[in-house]
């Protein structure tokens, strides 16, 4: 009996946040007994050291064999690019199926493309909908899920969301959340926060800020109310805020930056990822627009406080510690009080955010060899 060959997946990757999804695939794809022979594939949508390297080094995520070189633009020019320079080398390597993560405009680039040409998709994360089209990652959510033919959910209302976008729900596998795999396998390596912190004692409470989403950032509007609601709560309680380069960009912009630095926030560039987690695991509180931040505060069991009108992850309120106050400052403050003076929600575990989805993930994509008839 001949035995059967390993099943190529071309695996992408682009942005900040797709690496440590892809991380704990890449390790299970790479196992003895996988039956998947992985290529990794950078679009290079993010490029610099503080956004890209310093994850592929701590995450130990392999160099990627192909790196596509795009870097920044409008999103039309970001995923044109992209699409032009994948299709060349999808028609070189014709695998056996393309891999894609979350929900940035690499993942939604990869699969038009691959689609177009008859292309398997697996989704990894698909099914989350925060039901707002004025967030770009919410169009290439739906983009995704609607050319993807194998598509992984991290909660079990992900289900929900693609049933009523008619997809066929026998493609559809709850397996758990492929960042929380990271998490749990690195949090005994998260560099404390003392060694982060320059202006910050470590001794005492502090919170910590990310914000980068263009309807936060991009109207100097909102970015100054959110200004301003930081600084007051830095009256109470030292912040730590690693920038966005987006974020820094229009905080330079609009004078804005100068007022920070004056305040007890700490301002620092982003942050690798073990230095970031070490923080938050610290942290009292973690105030954020980032949807990774808003699960990896649920797993930790840190109060999160979402500076956003709507959230993709659910779960991270009906199970987490999560609360979702928008931008009214008003909000904001009073989230903040009730941390301060309750301690904040009290969350659970999720479902399956247990360390294990990306084996889940493969075990899955091994049944699905002989209906799609690779021998
Ligand atoms: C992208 C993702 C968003 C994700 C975020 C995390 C989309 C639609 N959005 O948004 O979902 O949460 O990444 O960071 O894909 N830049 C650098 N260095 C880099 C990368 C970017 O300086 O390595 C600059 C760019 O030149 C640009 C800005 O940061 O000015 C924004 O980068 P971009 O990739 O366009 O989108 P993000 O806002 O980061």
């Amino acid at each position: 009996m001949t035995s059967k060959r390993k099943m190529s997946i071309l695996c992408v990757v682009g942005a900040r946040p797709n690496f440590m999804k892809i991380a704990p695939i890449m390790r299970a794809f790479s196992g003895d007994d996988s039956c998947v022979k992985a290529t990794l594939l950078h679009t290079g949508q993010h490029y610099d050291q503080s956004m890209k390297q310093s994850f592929f080094d701590q995450l130990s995520i392999p160099e990627p064999d192909i790196d596509l070189g795009v870097g920044g633009g409008t999103h039309a020019q970001q995923t044109a690019e992209i699409m032009l320079k994948f299709e060349p080398v999808l028609d070189e390597l014709s695998p056996d199926a393309v891999l894609v993560v979350g929900d940035v405009n690499s993942t939604v680039a990869c699969a038009l493309v691959a689609s177009k040409k008859g292309i398997r998709i697996i989704h990894v994360e698909s099914g989350l909908r925060s039901y707002d089209r004025l967030m770009p990652e919410e169009i290439n959510r739906v983009l995704t899920d609607q050319l993807s033919d194998l598509l992984f959910t991290t909660e079990r209302e992900a289900e929900e969301n693609l049933q009523r976008e008619a997809v066929d729900l026998k493609n559809v596998h709850f397996v758990g959340n492929v960042m929380i795999d990271t998490l749990l396998y690195n949090v005994d390596r998260a560099v404390p926060a003392a060694q982060s912190l320059i202006e910050t004692s470590s001794d005492q409470d502090f919170g910590v800020v990310t914000f980068h989403r263009p309807s936060n950032v991009d109207d100097p509007k909102i970015l100054s109310r959110l200004i301003a609601v930081l600084i007051e709560i830095s009256r109470s309680l030292p912040l730590v805020f690693p920038v966005h380069p987006r974020t820094e960009a229009s905080l330079r912009k609009n004078s804005l930056w100068t007022l920070l630095q004056d305040s007890n926030i700490e301002l620092m560039a982003p942050l690798g990822y073990l230095e970031l987690l070490g923080l938050m695991k610290q942290a009292k509180v973690v105030l954020t627009d980032s949807g990774g931040l808003q699960e990896e505060t649920t797993a930790l069991g840190v109060p999160c406080i979402t500076i956003r009108e709507s959230t993709e992850r659910p779960i991270t309120i009906t199970e987490g510690t999560n609360v979702l106050v928008g931008t009214d400052s008003a909000k904001i403050l009073s989230a903040f009080d009730e941390v301060m003076e309750n301690g904040g929600k009290p969350g659970r575990q999720p479902e399956y955010w247990d360390g294990n989805a990306a084996m889940r993930i493969l075990d899955v994509i091994a049944s699905y060899r002989d209906r799609w008839g690779i021998q």
